[in-house]
């Protein structure tokens, strides 16, 4: 093989490489994309203090002795849900679907209840919640 073939082989197989990049980009990003990740939230003592605590998309309830954690996501089309204190209900700006304080429906064309987050209590007081997003 003389030079001249050797490094116009070469080229070639360089474009085809870039070429075959080029077009798997997509499939590897859906691929990704499918993947689903969990996000840890960590609600240190000082921003537990009033009964609802809102951080990165998770509401933190107290109830009583009693913690539990929402995920801020609207169950009929995933907006983010707004909390009104004087009613002590969640509303979702998009189409108005209600939920009272526990995440139960309560009207509106979401017809599921407030998705619950698992959450772990430290013994420093820290409360981690982790979300799937
Ligand atoms: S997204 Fe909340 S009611 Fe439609």
């Amino acid at each position: 093989m003389e030079r001249r073939e050797f490094i116009g082989k070469g080229i070639k197989r360089i474009f085809y490489a870039i070429g075959a990049i080029i077009l798997a980009y997509p499939a590897f990003s859906f691929m990704k994309f499918r993947k689903s990740r969990k996000k840890r939230i960590i609600f240190h003592p000082d921003e537990q203090t009033s009964i609802v605590n809102f951080k990165k998309g998770v509401f933190l309830l107290r109830q009583g002795s009693e913690n539990y954690a929402l995920s801020d996501r609207c169950t009929h089309l995933g907006c983010s849900l707004n909390y009104d204190p004087v009613s002590q209900r969640f509303s979702c700006p998009c189409h108005g679907s209600v939920f009272d304080v526990t995440g139960k429906w309560l009207s509106g064309p979401a017809k599921k209840d407030l998705y619950r987050v698992p959450m772990t209590k430290k013994a420093n007081g820290d409360i981690i919640v982790t979300i799937t997003l």
